[in-house]
């Protein structure tokens, strides 16, 4: 059987991932693929729990130990979950991956870039992404949407959302970083406008078999 299709989403907060993945996962269904939604840090329950550490705002985690609490729950989603769709011949849409640690904890927080990348190699055993879809949009809309959808909840998940407006500058330039770096796999999407507006751009950077 052919391996399936898979395809990350990555962007700074309030990009509208989950909104494209929802659209994404509808339109491939329609079309008679099998896909899975998933998300990083998550998508099993060792992983949902590390998810919960890293973004209790109460406990901060020191960088490096963010760093492995993320890898830590890459490997499980890795081994558990996304390998076993691909090799069912299955589309996984999953937001956030492998680029979310190269960027947040690798160029932005200063791990070093080459350093979180041989992390993801050994946590992911060197599965990339067929296509890494990157929603960029001017951070001060991002943060401005992330913060009406925190105010929404319990405010549970806001620890990376409450960073200064320079951090969110340097997301932003990570992302397109990776896009100069990796441009086999990576394609930068225009976030701004309206969810159906920004569906029909991510569709034209899609290989012809998923549009
Ligand atoms: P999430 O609620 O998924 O945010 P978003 O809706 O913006 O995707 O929270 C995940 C947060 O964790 C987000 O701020 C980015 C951060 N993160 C990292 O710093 N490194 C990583 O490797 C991953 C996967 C996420």
């Amino acid at each position: 059987m052919q391996r399936g299709w898979f395809i990350t989403f990555e962007g700074g907060e309030g990009t509208g991932k989950t909104t494209q993945i929802r659209k994404l996962a509808a339109h491939l269904e329609a079309r008679g693929h099998t896909t899975i939604v998933t998300r990083e840090p998550g998508g099993t329950p060792v992983a949902e729990a590390a998810r919960a550490v890293l973004l209790d705002p109460a406990l901060e985690p020191l960088g490096l130990s963010e760093l492995f609490l993320l890898e830590a729950a890459r490997h499980d989603h890795v081994e558990r979950v996304i390998r076993p769709a691909l090799a069912r011949g299955e589309v996984v849409l999953c937001d956030r991956y492998a680029d979310s640690s190269t960027v947040y904890q690798g160029m932005v927080r200063g791990i070093g870039e080459g350093r979180v990348e041989e992390l993801n190699d050994l946590a992911t055993g060197g599965l990339d992404p067929d296509i890494t879809i990157i929603l960029d949009l001017d951070p001060e809309a991002g943060v401005a949407r992330a913060r009406s959808r925190n105010a929404d909840g319990d405010g549970s998940e806001s620890r990376l959302d409450d960073e200064p407006a320079e951090f969110h500058r340097r997301v932003r330039e990570g992302f397109l970083r990776l896009s100069v770096l990796y441009p086999h796999r990576v394609r930068v999407v225009d976030a701004t406008g309206d969810p159906d507006e920004v569906f029909g751009r991510l569709l034209t950077v899609l290989p012809g078999d998923l549009r």
